[in-house]
């Protein structure tokens, strides 16, 4: 019968509920903390070895969480005014300086304190991410999983009365007569209510549905990085360079223009310019940190990367490559041209990239989904004057489609095959 095998999937149904939460509870996030370390703090801590600065593992137990966040923030500040722990900490490594990081927000270094918290499970040492999200839920997510309980197993009882009442409606209309106990005069509410097959109809159908929509809205999430903005090895700064000293977009990424690519500038570059720049004497963002001790001294990282010795003006020979965070990412199966949009159809860099020029750190300002190409194709008309490839196939199409402008979509920017390999 058709119930018996509704029933059947009940329990999996339930537990595809809760998975779906499961999933979405992951604060704070140890591989991104993980990522965080190894690009900021792994120069001079290790897990469990004392380095340039102490072993970190469990060090979230040894301070207070508002402590944590001050000293990563500005170590230097804290031993300044005198902190107990801070100087007792300072005065143990003999005065050793460790680097500010007023670029980190308290939610990196939760992330951060996940990781150097983390203990992997004993029996395999390369967690799976599944694994680690399991030891890091949060008491919140915790209390979410529960109120999705709660809601299933309100939703069970309705359906069994759902069951039951079928059964009943099945069992008269077959003329089997079932025993009754005496009803009492006054039905109560939620009894009214539980007979009423159309008022439990309703609110199964609701809570199936909410339930759809959490999960699938979560799901949709996945893999759209908009607003994504890492910590990068070197504070770069956009709106310094791209901003306040006007420095075009493509001085740097220069292959915008004739290639798929944009690419990340070579040190080497930075290097044409900053032989001469040792020292930020700009504009500073007291508020944030970033002060002109800490510009410059994200410029003395550049130095040390490429091996620059600012005392004998000579390469000493020693470079550390320095690994850029990557921001924008396609999947492998989407062709996407820079220098289609850049050079022949003449978009500006910042339609797509927004306000680059005054991005104290870069951010993935669009979706970069397949919606957000296609709606600009569909908008954007194609670029045709002074452009002899264009001439013969707009006048066929123009008159095919029967109109002067022609856009993106109309010259076959909708085709799967030009974006999909
Ligand atoms: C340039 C080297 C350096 C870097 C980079 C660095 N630290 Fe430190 N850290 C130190 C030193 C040295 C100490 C010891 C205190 C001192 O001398 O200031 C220290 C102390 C600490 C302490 C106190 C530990 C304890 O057991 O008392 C914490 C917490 C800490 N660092 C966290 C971090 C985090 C998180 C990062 C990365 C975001 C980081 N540090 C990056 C050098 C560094
Ligand atoms: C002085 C060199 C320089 C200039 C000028 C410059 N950039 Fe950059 N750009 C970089 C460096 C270095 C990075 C990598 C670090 C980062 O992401 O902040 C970068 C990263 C980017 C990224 C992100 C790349 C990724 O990983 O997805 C975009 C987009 C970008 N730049 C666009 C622009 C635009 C638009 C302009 C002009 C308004 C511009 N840049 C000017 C050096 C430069
Ligand atoms: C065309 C010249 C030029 C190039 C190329 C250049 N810079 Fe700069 N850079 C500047 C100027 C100008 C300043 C601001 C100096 C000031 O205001 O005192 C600056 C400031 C900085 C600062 C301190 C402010 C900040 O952004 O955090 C850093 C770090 C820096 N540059 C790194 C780099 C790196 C890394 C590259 C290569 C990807 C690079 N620069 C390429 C001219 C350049
Ligand atoms: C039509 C939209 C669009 C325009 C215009 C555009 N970009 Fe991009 N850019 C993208 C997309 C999409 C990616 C991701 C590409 C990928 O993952 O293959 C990207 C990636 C990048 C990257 C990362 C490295 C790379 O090449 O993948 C840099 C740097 C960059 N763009 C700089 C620029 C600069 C500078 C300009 C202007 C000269 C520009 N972009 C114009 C859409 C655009
Ligand atoms: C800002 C608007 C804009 C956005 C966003 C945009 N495009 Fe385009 N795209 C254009 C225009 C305009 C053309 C026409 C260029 C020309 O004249 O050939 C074009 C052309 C193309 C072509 C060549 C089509 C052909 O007929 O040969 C491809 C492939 C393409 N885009 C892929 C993408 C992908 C993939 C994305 C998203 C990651 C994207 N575009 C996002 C404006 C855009
Ligand atoms: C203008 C470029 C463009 C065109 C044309 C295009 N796609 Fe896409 N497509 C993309 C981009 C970009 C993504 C990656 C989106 C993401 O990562 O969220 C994508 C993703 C997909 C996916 C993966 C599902 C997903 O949402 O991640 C499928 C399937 C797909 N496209 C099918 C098609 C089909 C079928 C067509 C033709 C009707 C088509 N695409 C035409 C750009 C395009």
């Amino acid at each position: 019968m058709h119930k018996d095998s509704f029933l059947a999937h009940l329990p999996l149904l339930i537990l595809s509920f809760c998975f779906s939460f499961v999933v979405a509870a992951q604060e704070p996030d140890v591989q991104k903390g993980k990522a965080l370390f190894n690009a900021n703090c792994a120069a001079c801590h290790k897990l469990n070895k004392r380095a340039v600065g102490p072993a970190l593992a469990g060090v979230s137990a040894k301070y207070d969480k508002e402590w944590l966040y001050s000293w990563i923030k500005n170590s230097t500040a804290m031993v300044k005014s005198g902190d107990a722990q801070a100087v007792a900490i300072y005065e143990e490594y003999n005065g050793s300086v460790m680097t500010s990081f007023p670029q980190l927000s308290n939610e990196d270094i939760d992330n951060i304190l996940a990781y150097t918290d983390y203990t992997p499970p004993a029996t395999a040492a390369t967690a799976q991410p599944v694994a680690v999200v399991a030891q890091n839920e949060s008491s919140l997510s915790n209390d979410l999983i529960l109120v999705v309980l709660v809601l299933v197993l309100a939703a069970l009882v309705v359906m069994l009365f759902l069951v039951n009442k079928t059964l009943k409606q099945i069992a008269a209309a077959n003329g089997i007569e079932i025993v009754k106990e005496e009803k009492p005069k006054r039905t109560p509410l939620w009894k009214a209510y539980a007979q009423n097959p159309f008022l439990v109809f309703v609110t199964v159908v609701f809570l199936l549905l909410s339930s759809a929509y959490v999960g699938y809205s979560y799901l949709m999430q996945v893999g759209i990085d908009q607003g994504y903005m890492p910590i990068q090895p070197i504070h770069y700064s956009h709106k310094i360079h791209a901003g306040a000293n006007q420095i075009e977009c493509k001085y740097c990424h220069s292959s915008a223009r004739v290639s798929k690519h944009s690419g990340i500038p070579s040190l080497n570059v930075c290097m044409n310019c900053h032989m001469n720049i040792a020292e930020y004497n700009g504009e500073e963002d007291l508020e944030k940190g970033y002060t002109k001790e800490f510009y410059t001294n994200e410029i003395k990282k550049l130095y040390k990367a490429v091996g620059w010795d600012e005392n004998t003006q000579s390469y000493t020979g020693e470079t550390q490559p320095v690994k850029w965070v990557r921001i924008h990412n396609l999947p492998d199966f989407v062709y996407f041209n820079h220098a289609q949009h850049v050079s022949v159809a003449g978009v500006d860099c910042q339609k797509c990239h927004g306000p680059v020029e005054e991005m104290e750190i870069m951010y993935q300002h669009s979706s970069l989904t397949m919606g957000w190409c296609i709606n600009c194709h569909r908008e954007t008309n194609v670029n045709i004057k002074d452009n002899a490839y264009y001439t013969k196939i707009h006048e066929e199409l123009s008159k095919k489609y029967g109109v002067e402008k022609l856009t993106a979509a109309q010259m076959g920017g909708l085709e799967c095959g030009k974006c999909h390999y």
